[in-house]
């Protein structure tokens, strides 16, 4: 991959940054800047609701951006319901669904929280009956233990595409084929997944797929949720409000049809477009690119970690330039600050996915180091120098 630095304005104002903290957010390019820009600037009005002109332009460039985002994913626009990020996604899945015939979901312990947290809610107001199944050392689940588990009493698998703790994934395909073969349905958790990886919603027959602009260069506060139209039925939407109903009095309300339907009150349109011209920068790389990058990455900061004397949770290898260590004797978030002063920037702590890490063996926390598209050979030989350095002060 070419270097990318100069896209992104941050990196060009603080060219002794080196960023390793992308699992949490990245950042963004001028071009992801300037189509927010453009929406504020050039039309601002509210789309597919005021029918003058600047509202239309919005509409139009509104529709434009879903259709973008949702090709992305391999989907289509009508599948495709702005959310403000994966977690609102996940919420809606969870809490969405009609669990009076079918009552049982099935997860993995290294689950991110927004999956973990609404589904133990459920649980604990009795609407649900939880599986959550136990990775083994690395913090794998293989299918061997997800068959046992998956039957006529499952309403619904969530798990991730790619860990935000150890950068790999379960296999989101066969565990559609499970999921459905049992007739339950499958919601992955696409937020690290997505970025990295080429992900394909129609192929993989994901029922529902959560995910994040933040995290692969697009703005905070928009998101997505795709879902096929005959799943969008099933769903109870979390919110009511401007553009959910098609017609309303006090006796009646008529519900807007399909996607319309969850997205109430004025939407984050800057956000839209945002998030459209990162998936086109993302598509002009090409994923196989994206992959490729940071599978080398990841394998470059193995080769640090280790000879610096750290343990990496996870297996390692998987697409994204992603791992999670500990120095022996060091506290995460001392290492962190040290690193912070050599301009460093990895995260330390839990990552809010903190049964992860106590299932790794990482109780007290861990320090994350994290890559994306604009990091380069000399941001790793930065880190890895300056991980060896620090090192001996803790043997
Ligand atoms: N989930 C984000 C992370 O992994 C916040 O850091």
């Amino acid at each position: 991959m070419k270097d990318l630095r100069a896209d992104f304005p941050l990196l060009t104002r603080h060219p002794e940054i080196v960023y390793l903290d992308s699992a949490c957010t990245s950042l963004k390019p001028q071009a992801v800047l300037e189509a927010e820009r453009a929406y504020y600037a050039e039309f601002g009005a509210c789309a597919a609701r005021s029918s003058h002109s600047l509202g239309r332009q919005a509409g139009e460039h509104a529709e434009k951006a879903r259709e973008q985002v949702s090709r992305f994913v391999g989907a289509h626009s009508h599948e495709l319901i702005w959310t403000r990020n994966a977690t609102e996604g996940l919420n809606l899945v969870a809490c969405g669904l009609d669990y009076s015939k079918r009552r049982q979901v099935v997860t993995t312990e290294m689950e991110h929280h927004s999956v973990l947290l609404p589904l133990l809610r459920l649980r604990e107001e009795g609407r649900i009956e939880l599986e959550i199944l136990p990775a083994d050392s690395e913090g794998q689940v293989p299918l061997a233990r997800w068959q046992p588990a998956i039957g006529r009493s499952t309403a619904l698998v969530v798990t991730h595409s790619l860990s935000n703790v150890t950068g790999t994934g379960q296999p989101v395909r066969e565990l559609a084929k499970l999921a459905h073969d049992a007739g339950a349905l499958l919601c992955v958790d696409g937020a690290q997944g997505v970025p990295h990886q080429r992900t394909d919603f129609g192929r993989d027959k994901i029922d529902f797929l959560c995910f994040s602009a933040h995290k692969m260069l697009g703005p905070n506060g928009i998101g997505a949720l795709v879902v096929s139209p005959s799943q969008q039925s099933r769903l109870r939407p979390l919110l009511a409000g401007g553009g959910t109903a098609r017609s309303v009095s006090l006796q009646k309300v008529e519900q807007a049809d399909g996607i319309l339907r969850f997205e109430a009150g004025i939407q984050h349109y800057a956000g839209m477009l945002g998030f459209a011209a990162a998936c086109a920068y993302l598509q002009r790389l090409g994923m196989d690119e994206v992959e490729r990058q940071g599978r080398e990455l990841g394998a470059r900061l193995d080769e640090g970690i280790l000879s610096a004397g750290g343990r990496i949770y996870g297996p390692g290898s998987g697409p994204s330039g992603l791992r999670t260590f500990n120095l022996p004797k060091a506290k995460p978030h001392d290492l962190g600050l040290l690193l912070d002063q050599r301009h460093i920037a990895v995260r330390s702590g839990y990552f809010c996915a903190q049964p992860a890490l106590n299932a790794l063996g990482a109780g007290g926390g861990a320090v994350r180091a994290s890559t994306y598209v604009y990091n380069t050979d000399g941001d790793i030989s930065r880190f890895c120098d300056e991980l060896s350095r620090l090192a001996p002060l803790y043997s």
